[in-house]
């Protein structure tokens, strides 16, 4: 089990702040909120961004990289693209010293009376504490962002509706998460109005799971050729809402099963 060690002073920190640290050969980040420090891997669980390089939000970090939001009291995904928690470390302070005990596969385990799981979306009010310690390692299983190609656009015959827009935009697919775009809950509204010789015009609320996606060019082209698929459709309008912001218990059951989220 790994001892605790002097990692900075505890002035060194700005309340609230953060400041990056090496710990056994290890980048942690070490946050001061509210007179307590929290203690995460410097590495953000959807693709290794630095954590240490976010912005600092109440008890949030931000990846600077996509956005996902991780707890610093537990190290828990609270949004995507992350799912995973990051590993959190113990801390403790003493005469304006600031210690921590970095958690491996050993220690995870033998102290379980002080630990919890952090779970992807986990509740962060439950039983967390800077100074207590969590498991939380984070295996990255999940498939690396990718380009999804979409096929070559069809005609598909039929009277436009808005069931039959959200059919097509089924076969948008995320390609940081491999999910379609409404099992995601990422459409809000469809519209569909009249258009010139007959046609049927569409528009289109949707948002993104972070107001940093990357994704978001490709899904709105996705979209809008998706779309464009249908007889008779006239113009198609993709409009970008962040409010109400995107939160996970927005996705369907089978978005969560594809997440492996329980
Ligand atoms: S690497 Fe952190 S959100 Fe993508």
């Amino acid at each position: 089990m790994s001892e605790f060690v002097m990692a900075a002073r505890l002035d060194e920190i700005p309340d609230p702040g953060q400041l990056l640290v090496e710990v056994d050969d290890q980048l942690v980040v070490l946050f001061h909120v509210d007179g307590q420090v929290y203690c995460l891997d410097d590495v953000c669980t959807h693709d290794g961004g630095p954590l240490g390089e976010g912005v600092l939000s109440d008890h949030a970090i931000s990846c600077p990289r996509h956005g996902a939001k991780f707890d610093i009291r537990s190290g828990a995904a609270l949004t995507m693209p992350a799912t995973e928690a990051t590993r959190r470390h113990q801390v403790k302070t003493e005469d304006g010293l600031v210690y921590v005990r970095i958690f491996g596969e050993d220690n995870a385990v033998t102290d379980a009376n002080e630990s919890h799981e952090a779970s992807a979306f986990g509740t962060a009010g439950e039983s967390l504490r800077g100074d207590s310690a969590a498991t939380g390692n984070a295996e990255i299983d999940r498939p690396r962002s990718s380009i999804v190609p979409i096929e070559e656009p069809a005609a598909v015959a039929g009277v436009v509706t808005e069931d039959r827009v959200m059919d097509q935009l089924r076969n948008v697919v995320d390609p940081e998460l491999f999910v379609n775009i409404v099992d995601l809950g990422l459409v809000y509204v469809i519209g569909l109005s009249d258009g010139d010789e007959g046609k049927t015009n569409v528009t289109v609320d949707m948002t993104m799971t972070s107001p940093a996606c990357p994704a978001g060019p490709q899904l709105i082209a996705d979209s809008r050729s998706r779309i464009g698929q249908l007889d008779g459709i006239g113009n198609v309008e993709i409009r970008i809402v962040m409010d109400p912001p995107w939160t996970p218990d927005r996705m369907t059951d089978e978005a969560r099963d594809q997440l492996g989220i329980f």
